[in-house]
């Protein structure tokens, strides 16, 4: 935990100590309650689970006015790399931004083999939509192949078909935490020297033969907004393999500046007003030389702090996750009427949800199912975008889809998940299990 900047002013000290006890004191009272649902005891799909250091770290972080990103942000993405495997993470505001700034790298012209407009870059049918915008945001051609009917997750079969000469890269989630084989598609985009990120948004702690996923692309990302697996409330994060491709990354994030001085720090070049840059008068302050057409993108120091509590506790949050999965499937894995989604062979998965597709022997369409399970006290959602080519934000835009997409448009269709998050307990997942069967067997 940081300590105040004065720690020699023994009252301050005692002020501190009586914040957190007292926010202790004020966790446990509450419950550590966050949901802000009108039914105390429904059956969200997602949530925040803070417990009470993380609610003291949050108070601890205010109280030292920790509002911009300084070194507690630094520590969080050292913390982040290690856990995930990869040489370097660059924080930022949310998992699309983390997405965008991904893609931007991989289309910047200071990389070598950058992506350049109109290339093409493969990616599946079903996705949250901001894993499909940067493509098209940088002028580029999603290629959809459809979702594999096991996992709901990119097709690897199609992967082939869906190569052209303009292919240039594969961007893909492991949608709702169950991972495709990311290590089958490193092997294809090596052999055909294409780039791969990997949004692992939904899967913090997942891991493809004991590799943890957000490890084998050049690039990947994670979101921390509350529905997943660690939440600051707003938050994302970019993990490289590469530390010149991270650099990139983190002069995109940081307005497009030259300068890699960490945040608070000056002249970290040793020649910040000695430099000569064609176009600029001699000795420009290199903290104001801009290289790359770059953003905004931080995360403030408060979020890390509060992240780098929840990181702590990210293993014990899948642990949970995964039984409240196991739970559910042993209901509804053999009923008829329902196809479960799960994980694709040899991988580890940490869930985010429990998807599954209805087909014709359930006794509810899907919207039949949403509107009674509500009524029942449990949360759904549908399976993001859908078939993400039904969706307005495709129209009039370019994009070549590979067959018809039938998985996808049955998604789309007929699919649904519920949630297993950490806030639900066992006999909450009882409760559902039971609820879900017999609402697809019996209608009601
Ligand atoms: C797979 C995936 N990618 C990206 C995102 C975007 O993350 P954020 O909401 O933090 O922008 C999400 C959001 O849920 C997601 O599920």
């Amino acid at each position: 935990m940081t300590q105040p900047d004065n720690p020699g002013n023994a009252r301050t000290q005692e002020i501190r100590t009586q914040i957190q006890q007292l926010s202790t004191e004020y966790h446990e009272l509450t419950r550590g309650q966050t949901t802000r649902h009108h039914r105390p005891d429904f059956k969200m799909p997602s949530g925040a689970c803070f417990d009470a250091e993380d609610r003291t770290e949050a108070v601890l972080a205010a109280l030292d006015l920790e509002l911009s990103g300084g070194q507690a942000v630094v520590d969080f993405e050292r913390a982040l790399s290690k856990t995930i495997g990869m040489r370097s993470s660059i924080a930022c505001n949310s998992g699309s931004s983390a997405n965008l700034l991904a893609f931007a790298t991989l289309c910047d012209p200071s990389l070598d083999g950058h992506i350049e407009p109109g290339a093409e870059v493969i990616t599946s049918a079903v996705e949250f939509p901001t894993t499909v915008s940067p493509i098209l945001q940088y002028g580029c051609v999603p290629v959809i192949v459809d979702a594999d009917p096991k996992t709901g997750n990119l097709d690897l079969e199609a992967l082939e078909d869906a190569l052209s000469p303009r292919t240039r890269a594969v961007m893909s989630a492991h949608t709702l935490g169950g991972p495709y084989r990311a290590d089958h598609v490193r092997e294809f985009a090596d052999s055909h020297g294409l780039w791969f990120v990997e949004d692992n948004c939904d899967a913090l702690g997942a891991d493809i033969k004991g590799r943890p996923t957000g490890s084998f692309g050049h690039l990947s990302s994670l979101s921390f907004y509350p529905a997943h697996h660690i939440t600051s409330g707003e938050g994302g994060c970019v993990s490289a393999e590469s530390v010149q491709v991270a650099a990139v990354t983190r002069s995109l994030r940081d307005w497009g500046r030259d300068c890699w001085c960490a945040p608070g720090e000056d002249n970290r070049c040793m020649s910040r007003f000695d430099r000569k840059l064609p176009g600029l008068p001699e000795g420009f302050d290199h903290k104001y030389v801009f290289s790359r057409v770059g953003y905004n993108l931080k995360m403030s120091d408060l979020q890390a702090r509060v992240l780098m509590s929840q990181l702590q506790k990210s293993d014990a949050f899948t642990e949970v996750r995964n039984r409240n999965w196991k739970i559910l499937n042993e209901y509804l894995s053999d009923t008829p009427g329902i196809d479960v989604l799960t994980s694709a062979e040899g991988t580890g998965p940490s869930w985010f949800g429990f998807a599954f597709i209805l087909d014709e022997q359930a006794k509810l369409s899907r919207s039949q199912l949403q509107v009674a399970l509500e009524e029942a006290g449990i949360g759904s959602r549908v399976v993001f975008a859908g078939n993400i080519t039904a969706q307005p934000m495709l129209r009039g835009r370019r994009a070549r889809t590979i067959g018809d997409l039938p998985v996808a448009n049955r998604i789309t269709r007929d699919g649904l998940w519920v949630g297993v998050y950490p806030g639900l307990s066992q006999e909450d997942m009882h409760y559902m299990g039971k609820r879900i069967r017999k609402l697809i067997t019996d209608g009601r």
